[in-house]
């Protein structure tokens, strides 16, 4: 069964989760792995990533969309680009604790946007089982642009599926083209508010990477995630797996 959860708070046991924040912690955490940071620790706050400061670590994240006090980045994906450590640390509002609320209750747990869309979806294939696609949402408010990825990614899986899932690809198929739906999304409205309008268009390239994060253990509360060995699905464009963006989808 093809099921979606509307809200990070609302996952529930499934065999295969996939948790999707487009805007931004899921796509950050997508580019630097395929940037080369060979994991990311997911951190359930800010004062816990503080905890988590070691040699090697870079810490990223925000709060109102902005880089927390004492933090090395921000949640921009491009931040990510060029490594400074082995390691990334990162707290976010929304996106983190939907990955923490996953690993708790489901037995895999891969992190999807669009720029791993294709990948993400063969990963998929390769499953059996339920597959629960996990949109974070914003603040407790269902947020358009995750439930726009829910939709694509539903649609593209075979098998039943629940009425959570018909209504994600009915959201989908009301946006041909991803920077529409990710445009109209009050997540992006609040990035534009900031100055950070170029992640919204960053997030919106579709499949630029064949990388997919999985979580591979918990740390204490932590998720640590690293890439996942999927087929390639798209030619690689280099050796870190980001393609020329709006060259390869
Ligand atoms: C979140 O996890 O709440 C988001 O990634 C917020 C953002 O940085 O845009």
């Amino acid at each position: 069964m093809i099921d979606v959860a509307f809200l990070g708070a609302h996952v529930r046991p499934a065999a295969t989760a996939v948790v999707i924040d487009v805007l931004r912690a899921t796509s950050t955490i997508t580019l630097a792995l395929a940037s080369g940071y060979d994991r990311v620790i997911v951190a359930g706050g800010i004062d816990e990533a503080c905890e988590l400061r070691a040699e090697g670590r870079v810490l990223a994240g925000e709060r109102d969309c902005e880089r927390p006090p004492g933090f090395d980045l921000g949640n921009s994906p491009e931040d990510t680009l060029a490594p400074r450590g082995p390691e990334l640390v990162i707290a976010t509002t929304n996106g983190a604790p939907a990955i923490i609320g996953a690993v708790a209750a489901c037995d895999e747990v891969f992190l999807a946007c669009l720029l791993n869309l294709e990948a993400t979806i063969a990963a998929l294939r390769e499953r059996s089982g339920d597959i629960l696609v996990v949109a974070a949402g914003t603040n407790g408010a269902i947020s358009l642009e995750d439930v726009y990825l829910a939709g694509r990614i539903s649609a593209a899986l075979e098998g039943k599926r629940t009425d959570a899932a018909r209504i994600a690809e009915a959201v989908a198929a009301a946006y041909p083209d991803p920077i529409d739906a990710l445009d109209a999304s009050a997540g992006a409205i609040q990035l534009h508010k900031v100055g950070l309008s170029a992640d919204v268009t960053f997030c919106a390239q579709e499949s630029i990477t064949t990388v997919v994060p999985r979580v591979v253990r918990t740390a204490g509360d932590a998720a640590v995630v690293e890439p996942s060995a999927v087929q390639a699905v798209l030619p690689a464009a280099d050796p870190a797996g980001i393609g020329v963006p709006g060259q390869n989808t």
